[in-house]
């Protein structure tokens, strides 16, 4: 696998064998010196176009684990701010000796079009491209489900149910995909005026009522942050109206099964679409899987720029 820009370039076994890799990572992560030579000599860039804490930061410190070389770019502070195309940056981030481009982008495509013009032959890795997808995502978010319902392999029988922005979010379009792909039930739960058209071709059931989504008794809740940035208009709702009908409060928190898990990508709008209650709430696994994203990342550059974790 060169680039990771979809969860369309995994298979399914492809898939579950980064998570085995991710899984047994988490247990060097567990150990006092937890660095591994594989990508001694090799240059990282992380080429982020948008702001990010956990991604980015988790990017950098999987590099370093695997003893790469990182580089941050910040778009603000770099050429990009003059005018400098995507293409012409990565190009002289090529020149500069990078091996792997992270890149986060608010144009949907911009991961696919720096894998595939061929414009540059480092590796890519898509850390989120507008409303399109975020694979290294979908596979943290995975992973962390795999061990908290202690799952086979694949996620076989597991129900998940996504709330909220989903039209908007990336993070739900690589779940969905990646989820389906691993055998699990998906369904999704939002305002209409947020769900994307053609959502049900994709093969998830679609609730219009949070309650009766609830009452179906998930095993999983994923809470979408309310992305207000990526909304072009009004969309028909007030802060209170979103609140009542689609946060996770605290009755909501109480029709949750009790072995139930409670995740959100982060950053999370306390107030908005998850309580404070729901975020502490001890069913929460939402460092779990920032966690698991450290873990995730280094089998992801690994597998991209050597070819596998156990080669
Ligand atoms: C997400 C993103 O940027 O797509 N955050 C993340 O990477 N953990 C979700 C979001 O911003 O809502």
């Amino acid at each position: 696998m060169k680039h990771l820009t979809s969860i369309r370039d995994l298979t399914k076994d492809s898939a579950i064998a980064l998570l085995d890799s991710a899984q047994q990572l988490t247990q060097v992560n567990q150990r006092t010196v937890k660095n591994l030579p594989a990508l001694r000599g090799k240059t990282v860039v992380n080429l982020f176009y948008e702001n990010s804490t956990r991604t980015r930061i988790s990017f950098e410190i999987a590099a370093k684990r695997l003893s790469a070389d990182v580089i941050n770019f910040d778009a603000q502070t770099s050429s990009a701010s003059k005018g400098e195309s995507l293409k012409d940056t990565a190009q002289t981030l090529e020149a500069l000796g990078a091996a792997a481009i992270v890149v986060r982008h608010p144009m949907s495509g911009a991961a696919h079009a720096l894998a595939n013009r061929g414009w540059i032959s480092a590796s890519v890795i898509n850390a989120g491209d507008g409303r399109h997808e975020h694979p290294t995502q979908a596979l943290l978010d995975s992973l962390t489900i795999r061990q908290l319902k202690h799952s086979g392999t694949d996620l076989s029988g597991i129900r998940v149910l996504i709330v909220g922005d989903i039209g908007n979010s990336r993070v739900a379009r690589s779940n969905i995909l990646l989820l389906s792909m691993l055998g699990a039930t998906v369904s999704v739960a939002g305002p209409i005026d947020l769900l994307p058209e053609g959502i049900a071709t994709l093969g998830t059931k679609v609730y219009e009522d949070f309650d009766q989504a609830l009452a179906d008794k998930p095993d999983v809740v994923m809470m979408l942050r309310v992305q207000l940035e990526r909304m072009l208009t009004s969309q028909g709702f007030t802060t209170s109206q979103y609140i009542n009908n689609w946060s996770l409060d605290q009755t909501r928190l109480s029709a949750l099964g009790k072995d139930a898990i409670i995740m959100h990508p982060g950053p999370m709008n306390r107030g908005l679409e998850i309580s404070n209650q729901a975020a502490n709430d001890p069913r929460s696994a939402v460092l779990r899987q920032v966690e698991n994203g450290l873990a995730v990342r280094m089998a992801v550059l690994h597998r991209v720029l050597s070819g596998g974790y156990s080669s």
